[in-house]
């Protein structure tokens, strides 16, 4: 016996109480296929609602197919069979089937030979330091109470003496002063390169960046719905006539350089260079974002003056803590013109993305421990000499392969003939990360030397050498 009106569920509005009432009456069976329903008037008395919003409950399942509307002899319970399997679960793979990238099945073969925690794995597939190799800094100490003061210590903008630690370095690096520009705390430089898109462009704007390049596989475009270009890195850097074509064609607006130890290349940028796109920027109007995440990672002798420093009011800089203590700091920032640090503040407070002040508090520890700036000497030079033997293995059991030794970060660019070369290294335990990522060739790959300790350079000797 069905209790209409009592087993009517005590939501609004009433439509659709009664749409939930006659499907859920539907899937225990008590209303069978071929049942008549009560009349339209009948039902309106029984729920005391007006009749028209029983007809609007009825629309919505004849719609559905769960019931079958005969003209004058009334409303029919379906006799489709799917009533009973209707699925109940929402389908997330139609959600998640647009979202799909061409990079993930290499990505998921990296993830599948890391989780099988084989000691044998040589993995040049990293995105950034190996553990052993992130600065030691002792224990950065800091009690709840003063950590709650620090607290009071806070701008929009951040933890203030975070910003005056990270302004101080930029300054005696002599990169750049800050005194006139905002800089601003954001979780990292891929958070501060959504936050310039998403203050300054608008949906179907163009940016351009090099290929190959990191950004090549980045989600962030698509997400603010950015229209993106490439333009080929030769070997005198950027190709600036295809850069001059794409500004004409596309109308870009944002020029997106990582030109210090580019990722992937490891290539710097020369000064030459850098004062070429600069003036092509400047006629045509169009700002550039310096990314320099690895610009921690540079020896004095060659250090190049920033886009920054050249063009302070044409440029937004942004760097972060990523490549030198780790990814999972989520600690960055971007040092921009003061007029648009302003829209950077606002849009950040809007899309609530403002950093956890203990990771910025703990930042500022770090940076201004004693052993930092020692740390990060020995840290270069443990790097310079991973990456000259590792270099001298490949030249000596690869010789057919092609790569400049890079002054400096963690990455070898390498080109050969082998569209298959992902997969016969993996074959061997090796892992790098193929060239469609970045936007080029399967026959291109990059190679984190990092992560090769002496142990893991035999290791890759001995593999190498197998044939
Ligand atoms: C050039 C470049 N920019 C940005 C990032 C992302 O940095 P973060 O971890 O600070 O978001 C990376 C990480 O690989 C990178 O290589």
């Amino acid at each position: 016996m069905i209790n209409w009106y009592d087993d009517l569920p005590d939501i609004k509005p009433k439509y659709l109480a009664i749409t939930k009432l006659i499907r859920s009456l539907i899937q225990e069976e008590k209303l069978l296929p071929g049942q008549r329903l009560p009349s339209e008037r009948k039902l309106a008395d029984t729920f005391k609602v007006d009749r028209s919003t029983v007809s609007r409950a009825l629309s919505e399942l004849s719609s559905v197919g769960l019931i079958i509307k005969k003209g004058g002899s009334g409303n029919f319970i379906s006799q489709l069979p799917q009533i009973h399997s209707l699925p109940t679960k929402v389908n997330w793979n139609l959600f998640l089937e647009n979202k799909k990238t061409t990079y993930s099945s290499y990505q998921s073969e990296i993830t599948q030979a890391r989780a099988l925690n084989n000691d044998n794995l040589l993995d040049g597939a990293g995105n950034e330091l190996p553990m052993e190799l992130i600065p030691k800094l002792g224990s950065l100490q800091i009690n709840w109470h003063n950590f709650l003061l620090a607290q009071k210590q806070s701008q929009d903008a951040g933890y203030l003496p975070l910003i005056e630690t990270l302004g101080k370095i930029h300054e005696q690096k002599n990169q750049f002063k800050t005194d006139d520009q905002t800089l601003l705390i954001t979780g990292g430089a891929q958070q501060s390169l959504l936050l310039v898109l998403r203050s300054l462009l608008q949906v179907g704007d163009s940016v351009a960046f090099a290929k190959p390049s990191y950004f090549n596989s980045s989600a962030l475009f698509k997400t603010v719905g950015v229209r993106t270009f490439s333009i080929p890195l030769t070997p005198f850097g950027i190709d600036l006539d295809v850069l001059e074509d794409v500004i004409l064609k596309h109308r870009i607006k944002l020029l997106i350089l990582n030109p210090t130890f580019q990722n992937p290349t490891g290539e710097i940028i020369s000064l030459e260079q850098r004062q070429r796109i600069l003036k092509l920027c400047q006629d045509y109007q169009i700002a550039i974002i310096e990314d320099d995440v690895f610009g921690w990672l540079v020896d004095q002798k060659d250090e190049v003056p920033t886009f920054k420093s050249l063009a302070p009011e044409n440029v937004i800089y942004i760097s972060s803590l990523s490549k030198l203590l780790g990814s999972s700091t989520r600690i960055g920032w971007i040092v921009a013109p003061r007029a648009i640090g302003q829209r950077l503040l606002q849009v950040q407070k809007k899309l609530d993305i403002v950093p956890s002040m203990l990771a910025q508090v703990m930042a500022n520890l770090a940076l201004t421990d004693e052993s930092f700036d020692s740390e990060i000497a020995g840290l270069k030079l443990e790097l310079t000499k991973r990456r000259k033997n590792i270099t001298q293995i490949l030249h000596e059991y690869r010789s057919e392969w092609n790569f400049n030794s890079p002054k400096g970060g963690f990455y070898l660019w390498i080109k050969q003939t082998d569209p298959e070369i992902f997969e016969k290294l993996l074959k061997k335990n090796i892992l790098v990360k193929p060239g469609p990522i970045y936007g080029t060739s399967r026959k291109d790959f990059r190679f984190n030397f990092a992560n090769f300790d002496l142990d893991k350079q035999q290791q890759l000797r001995a593999t190498l050498s197998k044939e």
